[in-house]
């Protein structure tokens, strides 16, 4: 008798408890939060175009039937797909030791403007940091910030999620590029 009043007294604390930590306020405060880490990273991107096979970091893997592998389509490069393994820097000079590789690809996917697909990692096996950071998203390469998602990580960056701002550091033309990424962690492990 006594054990089920103690069994019933310690389920409606249970109850009580658990419906005010689960309050759709407590969730909705908790989304404004403040990013957990902020990270600052650049990659440069050096275009196969023929001539520069020592140098090039990524090569036209796909184009549409009217274009080529060697020099990025007409119509914004609609159709082309860029494989690339480039490397990662924490300021913008071209000679500072890199401390990890940005990789995967991205598709131009539109012919009135110039946007593209992305889809990669930033691979790091440094004293900095282990493991990989993970991104996806539309970037609208006219925009001078964009932003695509942190779908993931591993390592250091273990189940990792947020945004990264991503803006055109320099280029030149069709062959190279530089991006700064501005990463803002909202789960961190
Ligand atoms: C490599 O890049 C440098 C500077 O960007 C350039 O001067 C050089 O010609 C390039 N070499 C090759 C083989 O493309
Ligand atoms: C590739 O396409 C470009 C632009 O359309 C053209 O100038 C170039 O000659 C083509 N190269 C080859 C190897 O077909
Ligand atoms: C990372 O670096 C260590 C030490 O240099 C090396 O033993 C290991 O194989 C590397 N791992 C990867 C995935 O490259
Ligand atoms: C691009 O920039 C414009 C204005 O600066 C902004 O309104 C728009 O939301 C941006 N688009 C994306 C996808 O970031």
């Amino acid at each position: 008798m006594e054990l089920t009043r103690l069994i019933s007294v310690l389920f409606f604390l249970l109850v009580i408890t658990a419906g005010s930590s689960a309050s759709p306020q407590h969730w909705r405060k908790k989304r404004v939060r403040e990013p957990c880490k902020k990270l600052v990273f650049y990659f440069r991107d050096i275009i196969y175009n023929g001539h520069n096979s020592k140098n090039a970091t990524s090569a036209i893997v796909g184009t549409p039937a009217w274009g080529n592998r060697t020099i990025l389509a007409g119509q914004n490069h609609f159709g082309d797909l860029v494989v690339f393994d480039d490397p990662i820097t924490l300021d913008n000079n071209l000679h500072s030791p890199p401390v990890g590789r940005a990789q995967g690809f991205y598709v131009y996917d539109k012919k009135e403007i110039f946007t593209a697909w992305l889809g990669f990692s930033f691979v790091f096996n440094s004293t900095h940091h282990r493991g990989s950071i993970n991104f996806a998203g539309a970037d609208p390469l006219m925009n001078k910030t964009r932003d695509i998602s942190v779908i993931g990580g591993t390592g250091d960056f273990f189940m990792a999620r947020g945004v990264a701002t991503l803006s055109t550091d320099a280029f030149e033309g069709k062959v190279y590029f530089r991006l700064r990424a501005d990463i803002n962690l909202f789960e961190c492990w």
